[in-house]
C-alpha cells in the first residue's frame, strides 16, 4: 500500500513584525538580521490566538484540499513546543474544534523536527493497518515563549501552522525516512522552566527561565552536521541519490544553513524552497507551510520527489522523502 499526503493547508497570523520594528524592541538592526539569518519579517499571533486556533485553521484547509469528510479522520497528531496547555493536549482541542466525532488525539514534542516526527508517526499508524486517515499538524506560537529582551533568539522565530491529511494514495507517497535524536545536546536549546524540572515560581521571573535559551553557534554547527547525516539515511532507505530529489523542503531556520547544505550537496539553491524571509522560524510549522506554499506556487508537480528535513531542540533531527501523488 502506498501512503502519502491527500491534502495540505497552512495558516499564518495576520500581524507582520518587520526587522525594522525589531530595532525598537532589542538592540539590533535590519541589516544584521537579514545578513546573518535571511529573515526580513515574521508573523505574530493575536492575543486571543493560541496554537489550537492556528492548527484548526490550517487543518480545515488540509481537509478541504484532501476532499474528504472530516469524520474519516481517525487520529489527530499535533507537533508543537507551545501547546495551549500541558493538559489537555492541543490535539484533543483541535479534534473538538473541527468537530471530528471519533478520533484519537495526542501531541508530539520534537521541537522544530516535530512535523517530520508527526508525519512519520501518522504514516506508521496507517502502514500498521490501525487507521486509514490521519491528520498531522505542525503548529507553534513561539512568540509566547521568546525572551523579547534577548536579541540572540527573539529575532529568529515567528508563529504559524501547517497541516496534512495522510492516507492511501495511488502513486508515490512516502518512499523512506529517518528520525534521530541526540539528547546529550538538550541544554543547547531549552525552555528551562516549562515542566517538572523547574516548576514556575516567582524566582523564575528573575532568571527569565520561562523563555527559550539557545546556544546559537552550537545549534548552527549541529544543523549543518545533522542535515546531511539524516538525508543520507533517507536516500538509502528510498534507494535514491541526491540528484533524484526535485525539491528540498528544509526546516526554515537560517538561510546560511540552507546555503551551506546546498553547497555541500552540490545542488543549486533553486532546488531549495525558502520562505524564511517572510515568516522566520515557525518551529514545527515550517515544513508543512513550505510544502503548501510551494504547491500553490506550482513548484510541486505529480511525481516530484520532495526531501523534507527537520532539526531542532532535543536535539532532534529527521527527514523523509515523499513522491507527490496529486
Ligand atoms: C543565532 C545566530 C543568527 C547568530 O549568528 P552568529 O553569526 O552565530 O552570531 P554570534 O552568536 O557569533 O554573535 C556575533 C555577534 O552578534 C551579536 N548579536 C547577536 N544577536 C544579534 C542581533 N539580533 N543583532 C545584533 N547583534 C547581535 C552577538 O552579541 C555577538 O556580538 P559580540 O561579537 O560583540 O559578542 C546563528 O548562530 C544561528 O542562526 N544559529 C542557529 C540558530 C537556529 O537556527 N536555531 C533554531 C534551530 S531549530
Amino acid at each position: 500500500m502506498k501512503i502519502g499526503i491527500l491534502g495540505i493547508g497552512s495558516y499564518l497570523p495576520e500581524r507582520i513584525l518587520t526587522n525594522k520594528e525589531m530595532e525598537s524592541i532589542v538592540d539590533t538592526t535590519d541589516e544584521w538580521i537579514t545578513s546573518r539569518t535571511g529573515i526580513r519579517e515574521r508573523r505574530i499571533a493575536a492575543d486571543d490566538e493560541a496554537t489550537s486556533d492556528l492548527s484548526y485553521k490550517a487543518a480545515l484547509k488540509a481537509i478541504e484540499d484532501a476532499g474528504i469528510d472530516k469524520d474519516e479522520i481517525e487520529l489527530v497528531i499535533v507537533a508543537t513546543t507551545t501547546p495551549d496547555y500541558s493538559m489537555p493536549s492541543t490535539a484533543a482541542i483541535v479534534q473538538d474544534k473541527i468537530g471530528i466525532r471519533k478520533a484519537a488525539a495526542f501531541d508530539m514534542e520534537a521541537a522544530c523536527t516535530g512535523f517530520v516526527y508527526a508525519l512519520t508517526t501518522g504514516y506508521s499508524f496507517i502502514k500498521a493497518g490501525i487507521y486509514k486517515k490521519v491528520l498531522v499538524i505542525g503548529a507553534d506560537v513561539f512568540s509566547r515563549i521568546l525572551d523579547w529582551e534577548d536579541r540572540g533568539t527573539c529575532i529568529l522565530f515567528g508563529d504559524g501552522a501547517g497541516a496534512a491529511v495522510l492516507g492511501e494514495v495511488e502513486t508515490g507517497g512516502y518512499l523512506g525516512g529517518d528520525l534521530q535524536a541526540d539528547g546529550a545536546g538538550a541544554q543547547e536549546l531549552i525552555v528551562p522552566s516549562s515542566g517538572s524540572r523547574k516548576p514556575f515560581r516567582e524566582e523564575v521571573l528573575t532568571s527569565r527561565d520561562q523563555f527559550v535559551k539557545m546556544n546559537g553557534r552550537e545549534i548552527f554547527k549541529f544543523a549543518v552536521r545533522a542535515f546531511p547525516e539524516t538525508t543520507a539515511v533517507s536516500l538509502e532507505k528510498a534507494g535514491l541519490k541526491i540528484e533524484d530529489i526535485d525539491l528540498f523542503i528544509p526546516h526554515q531556520a537560517n538561510i546560511r544553513i540552507i546555503e551551506s547544505i546546498a553547497k555541500r550537496f552540490k545542488q543549486p539553491m533553486e532546488k531549495f524552497y525558502v520562505n524564511l524571509d517572510k515568516y522566520g522560524n515557525t518551529s514545527a510549522a515550517t515544513i508543512p507551510i513550505a510544502i503548501d506554499e510551494a504547491r500553490n506556487e506550482g513548484k510541486i508537480k505529480k511525481g516530484d520527489r520532495l526531501l523534507l528535513v527537520g532539526f531542532g531542540g532535543g536535539l532532534t533531527y529527521g527527514s523523509c522523502i515523499l513522491e507527490w501523488s496529486k
